[in-house]
């Protein structure tokens, strides 16, 4: 079986391929990724290097790149995750974000059609139904409403992939998952960012009540969604995947859990102004995945949350090498007035 993971250099991505080399040792996986800002070839380097794995550095929006990557026999299957994918760089940089996310599916669809892709998995966002009331949560008939950026250059490409299955027979599903978190998350996302904030003894700029609700899953939950689909039939569908229902946390109460784990101050905590739109809840209903491949989240929040800060505790290079690179920028131009002082 040949795979290719677009983004596998990414958050997702890095786990996904790390799940396929170890579960799926005879499958021949390659990775797409371009590297930008958000991926770390450090992430998958000891794949690499023993040859468990292929790298491409290829721009999503590079055709000829992506034609040369799949050449005339392209993959059995095709897992796409790169993508812009931060909801608050996308206030700034839009048009990056139609690029990548639209226009690069779009591509990547075209080369998929043309070798005869046999399975192609898209990976999208719970975030396209925009936000849920209180006592919501949305199935995959529900509205799409997006509210950033991001999110609607995510319903695009759900769109332009659900297009290309019915119109050209693209043997697609796609996939809406709600917040994930774990190993190799890049620290601008609200669980690494406010833990490695903690570790620091830093401010913690909470948006503004703090109320606002995700719906937690642990990123190997997410990512053995992704194979139970890959592994099926379906065609043309659209599938949930949600976190285990007592992961239905507002923020403040992740960001204390954070502070009470590591024996900080709830004084780190600083309400600051809010995201612009900020969509008040996601959480979706996957009994539609689990009523077809038996999936289920695994990793209840507590058991997830103290993992992952081991994690971070144990990888400080490696998140201290991004947080005194380019990001120190991102934040100040992003948090620098948000802050009191
Ligand atoms: P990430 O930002 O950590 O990784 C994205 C990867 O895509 C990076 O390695 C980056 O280098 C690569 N990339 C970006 N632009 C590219 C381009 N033009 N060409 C090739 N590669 C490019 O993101 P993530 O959190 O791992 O998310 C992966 C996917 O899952 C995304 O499609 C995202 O929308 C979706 N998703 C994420 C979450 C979440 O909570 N993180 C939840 C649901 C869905
Ligand atoms: P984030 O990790 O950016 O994911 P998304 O916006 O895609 O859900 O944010 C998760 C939640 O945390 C969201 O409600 C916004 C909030 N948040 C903060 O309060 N402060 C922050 O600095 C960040 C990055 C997020």
């Amino acid at each position: 079986m040949k795979v290719l993971v677009t983004g596998g250099a990414g958050f997702i991505g890095t786990n996904l391929v790390r799940l396929l080399v170890s579960e799926r040792s005879d499958w021949n996986v390659e990775v797409l990724d371009y590297l930008t800002y958000a991926g770390n070839f450090e992430n998958i380097t000891d794949l690499v290097s023993d040859g468990k794995v292929v790298f491409h550095r290829t721009d999503l929006c590079d055709q000829e790149g992506l034609q040369k990557v799949f050449g005339s026999d392209g993959y059995d299957i095709v897992f796409h995750l790169a993508a812009e994918s931060h909801v608050d760089r996308s206030l700034y940089a839009a048009s990056t974000f139609a690029s990548t996310n639209v226009l690069g599916t779009q591509q990547l669809v075209d080369c998929a059609l043309a070798t005869k892709c046999k399975r192609f998995v898209h990976v999208s966002t719970d975030e396209v139904y925009g936000s849920m009331g209180p006592n919501d949560r949305a199935t995959e008939d529900y509205p799409i409403v997006p509210s950033s950026p991001y999110s609607a250059s995510k319903a695009a490409s759900d769109l332009m992939v659900l297009a290309a299955h019915k119109s050209l027979g693209l043997p697609a599903v796609v996939t809406r998952c709600t917040n994930n978190y774990g190993p190799y998350q890049f620290p601008e996302k609200f669980i690494p960012l406010f833990i490695t904030r903690t570790m620091n003894e830093e401010r913690l700029p909470l948006y503004g009540d703090g109320m606002q609700m995700r719906s937690w899953i642990h990123v190997l939950d997410h990512c053995r969604a992704l194979l139970s689909l890959a592994e099926h039939t379906v065609v043309g569908k659209v599938f949930n995947i949600g976190g285990p229902l007592e992961s239905e946390i507002p923020n403040i109460h992740v960001a204390k859990k954070i502070i009470e784990l590591l024996g900080k101050s709830e004084a780190l905590i600083e309400h600051v102004t809010d995201r612009p739109a900020h969509d008040r809840k996601y959480a979706v209903d996957s009994s539609a995945l689990t009523a077809l491949t038996g999936w289920a989240p695994q990793v209840l929040f507590q058991q997830g949350i103290e993992e992952t800060l081991s994690w971070y505790q144990e990888h400080t290079a490696w998140w201290q090498a991004i947080l005194s690179g380019d990001y120190k920028q991102f934040y100040q131009q992003h948090y620098g007035a948000r802050h009191q002082s």
